[in-house]
């Protein structure tokens, strides 16, 4: 990819990805998704969830359609949840080994989507570390294609956001009165740039974006946050905590950033530090953790943590959002 490629702003974004009904036609950004929209995706994914031990929900909803797998950035979860999710609704399901695909012998990621266009895949599931890509794709895809974005360089990662919100709602009722504390690296992270404009949109109480200077956002970035860079006046009363994982890949120069072990010293979450908010509240975080970094591996492991809660909702999440584009997919 040529860096200078992707020239998306995000009020492109925002319009590119609804039809001219206001139906979603691709997923770049939360940013633009309007209250009810962001609701009827969570309860979409809500009747996808069944209790555990049960068989996972199934639809043909998708059934006759392509679903293909574009990671150009490492995933587990986003990968495997989007794979199993078109593959419970019926869709055949393509993972593009990257590796070994004709990007390594320079082909553009255009010449790759029209590829893949041609052999009728409908739905391309997108990661990137360019920002602007998915957005660059979807403005260069014919009518019947669908582009998701499973996490864009440091500014989004939409179905994240989604399965954040999800996992919260089910364990709070609701947002209004919530305090929602993201505890790490606010400046490199793209899940809080999604999970924080959706928590905004939802009408959460209040945000806190708790993190050393050297990983704090700009001021201008969510001004709907309050920016706190010390932990425990962070934490304090807090009802849902995040922490978030120390984006190394993304981080060009260190200085002013912590040691390992500073650094758990002082913005670590642990039991201890949790006695600072509310006694119900709960424990996330968006994976891979960096046990003994930013999280404490017994707290991850305890029952005040949602974390796996998270991933299992992230499955939900993305039926929901193939079952909703491949809806107005059907319309073209
Ligand atoms: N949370 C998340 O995006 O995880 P993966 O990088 O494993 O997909």
């Amino acid at each position: 990819m040529n860096a200078a490629e992707p020239d998306q702003t995000f009020e492109d974004e925002a319009s590119l990805q609804l039809n001219d009904d206001g139906s979603l036609r691709h997923l770049l950004t939360l940013k633009g998704l309007d209250h009810a929209m962001l609701v009827d995706l969570l309860d979409d994914a809500e009747s996808y969830l069944t209790p555990a031990g049960a068989l996972p929900a199934r639809s043909d909803a998708l059934a006759g359609r392509t679903v293909a797998n574009l990671f150009f950035e490492p995933s587990t979860r986003t990968r495997a949840s989007f794979d199993l999710a078109g593959k419970r609704l019926g869709a055949d399901v393509l993972n593009l080994d990257v590796n070994t695909s004709s990007r390594k012998k320079g082909e553009s990621i255009l010449d790759t989507i029209y590829t893949l266009e041609a052999m009728r895949c409908d739905i391309m599931v997108v990661r990137d570390a360019s920002a602007g890509v998915p957005a660059y794709i979807a403005k260069h895809v014919r009518d019947h294609v669908s582009i998701l974005n499973a996490g864009e360089s440091d500014v989004s990662h939409p179905t994240q956001g989604l399965l954040d919100l999800l996992t919260i709602r089910r364990h709070k009722g609701g947002f209004d009165n919530l305090t929602v504390a993201f505890v790490g690296d606010i400046r490199h992270s793209r899940v809080v740039r999604s999970t924080a404009w959706g928590l905004r949109t939802l009408g959460v109480g209040s945000l806190r974006l708790i993190s050393p200077a050297a990983m704090a956002p700009d001021s201008d970035d969510m001004p709907f946050a309050t920016i706190v860079d010390n932990l425990e006046e962070g934490l304090a009363g807090a009802d849902v905590v995040m922490a978030l994982r120390i984006q190394r890949e993304r981080i060009g120069n260190l200085d002013g950033i912590p040691n390992i072990d500073e650094y758990f010293a002082r913005y670590g979450i642990s039991h201890e530090r949790m006695k600072l908010a509310q006694p119900d509240a709960i424990v996330m975080h968006p994976g891979p953790m960096n046990r003994g970094i930013e999280i404490e591996g017994a707290l991850a492991d305890s029952a005040q943590s949602v974390v796996t809660e998270q991933v299992g909702n992230g499955v939900a999440v993305r039926m929901a959002v193939l079952e909703r584009v491949a809806r107005s997919l059907g319309n073209r």
